[in-house]
């Protein structure tokens, strides 16, 4: 079901000179025969330009994809393009535009101890991977982490560095970066949380954080996956890792997930 968080009717299509690299290799992956998104780039050369400049590998998928729409388009329909466009894309529209918006959202008031009760953050190290506005980020650091907040999209790290300064946490870091490449060495951190992340590449992704994770640390997913014995929850039952629900307002049970990484048994 596409989501609703942002009423997408009036917004200018530019806001999608905000997007990153890792969008984009969605867009060409899974919507190179999407006919409103050809629509959209033939309408506009300069959101064209941009993606083919952030994205060489696949210039020529988006070149294709513009060249094959006829240049005879009326306004009413390249319109229609764009805000079909838009809504396909709802959430990164939020981050780009406003992400406050998301701080607003009914499922993301769960309680803080669903968080704090898993796991002790005082003083650890603590990296948390697709941080987006903070909403586990800000756990951590208020109980006497310090936080390393990984996040791909610039204007969520701008807004993170902003929430950060104006509650005064000053060893609270905000990195680019992505779930499949986490930068840092191994052994960084004494916890790697995430949440609403895990999943579309799983072996690459746990491998990723277990690597970061020191011998003895923790690894806590919220991957936000419905209350079902799915693949996510198989994989990661299957690398050990314990589980619990809690209620997500307005969602439901979800799942949230903690290994403690013991690296000489692996
Ligand atoms: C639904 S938000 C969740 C934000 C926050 N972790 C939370 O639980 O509220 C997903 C976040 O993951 C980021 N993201 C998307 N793909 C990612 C990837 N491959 N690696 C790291 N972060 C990613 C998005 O930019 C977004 O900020």
């Amino acid at each position: 079901m596409p989501l609703n968080w942002i009423d997408v009717q009036n917004l200018d299509f530019y806001h999608l000179l905000f997007l990153e690299r890792h969008h984009l290799m969605w867009f060409a992956k899974s919507h190179s025969k999407d006919k409103v998104l050809a629509i959209a780039l033939k309408a506009h050369p300069e959101v064209l330009w941009y993606f083919k400049r952030l994205l060489p590998e696949a210039a020529e998928v988006f070149e294709n994809m513009a060249g094959s729409v006829s240049p005879d388009l009326s306004g009413e329909e390249i319109r229609r393009a764009e805000i079909e466009v838009m809504r396909s894309i709802n959430d990164w529209m939020v981050y780009v535009v406003d992400p406050a918006i998301y701080d607003r959202l009914e499922f993301t008031r769960w309680d803080d101890s669903e968080l704090t009760d898993f796991v002790d953050f005082s003083g650890r190290r603590v990296v948390d991977i697709g941080a987006g506005t903070g909403r586990l980020s800000f756990v951590a650091a208020s109980r006497g982490a310090t936080v390393y907040a990984v996040e791909p999209v610039r204007t969520l790290r701008d807004y993170l560095k902003r929430k950060a300064e104006t509650i005064g946490y000053k060893r609270f870091y905000v990195v680019d970066g992505l779930i499949e490449e986490i930068p840092f060495e191994d052994d960084f951190a004494d916890i790697v949380i995430s949440g609403h992340v895990f999943g579309d590449f799983p072996d690459r992704e746990y491998g990723e954080m277990v690597r970061v994770v020191r011998n003895g640390g923790d690894i806590v997913l919220f991957p936000g996956n419905n209350d079902t014995d799915n693949e996510i929850h198989d994989f990661l039952a299957g690398k050990g890792f314990g589980w619990g629900r809690f209620e997500e307002p307005g969602t439901g049970f979800v799942r949230k997930y903690r290994l403690k990484v013991e690296k000489r048994s692996l």
